[in-house]
């Protein structure tokens, strides 16, 4: 009885905290900066050991390219979350957070344009997935142009 009214108490606690808890996801807002810019540097990394496949100079490996595609769209649901309420800073301009809905379409763009990447590279036709390749790189560009200060 007793151990039931404690387990209770600890699930209406729990279930209290949650909503605090995702929001202290950072606890200051240099955190959310050194994590958004820490994903994006892994999807410049993912994205951009493709390109000497792309280019013709390395030959094109289906198998280890899906791997790597793989990787690129679950690194690219990161940086997002990282652009919360009152963590402006690093390279990123204020528009993101005056213009939120333009932000969250370029993400989309990405979204959209990585899937085609997936898909290009499942079927494993080389001239599409160079194709789709480009695509991807013209949607990280138009956001950056839009959203990241130049250095
Ligand atoms: C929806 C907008 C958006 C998209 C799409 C986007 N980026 Fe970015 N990216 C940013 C912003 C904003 C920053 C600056 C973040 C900061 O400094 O707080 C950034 C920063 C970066 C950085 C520098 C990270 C650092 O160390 O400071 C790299 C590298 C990068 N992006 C690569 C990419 C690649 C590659 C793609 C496409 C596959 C991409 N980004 C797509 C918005 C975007």
């Amino acid at each position: 009885m007793k151990k039931t009214f404690f387990a209770s108490i600890a699930l209406l606690v729990a279930t209290l905290c949650l909503p605090f808890a995702a929001q202290a996801q950072f606890a200051k807002a240099e955190d959310a900066v050194t994590y958004r810019q820490a994903a994006f540097q892994l999807m410049g990394s993912h994205f951009g050991r493709m390109q000497p496949v792309m280019k013709g100079q390395v030959p094109y490996d289906k198998v280890a390219i899906a791997a790597n595609i793989a990787v690129l769209n679950e690194i690219s649901k990161l940086p997002w979350a990282a652009f919360g309420a009152g963590t402006e800073g690093g390279n990123a301009k204020v528009e993101i957070w005056l213009d939120p809905e333009d932000f969250k379409k370029a993400q989309e763009k990405l979204t959209i344009s990585l899937k085609a990447l997936t898909s290009a590279s499942d079927a494993g036709n080389f001239d599409n997935l160079r194709v789709a390749y480009g695509e991807v790189g013209a949607s990280c560009k138009a956001c950056h142009d839009a959203f990241r200060q130049k250095k």
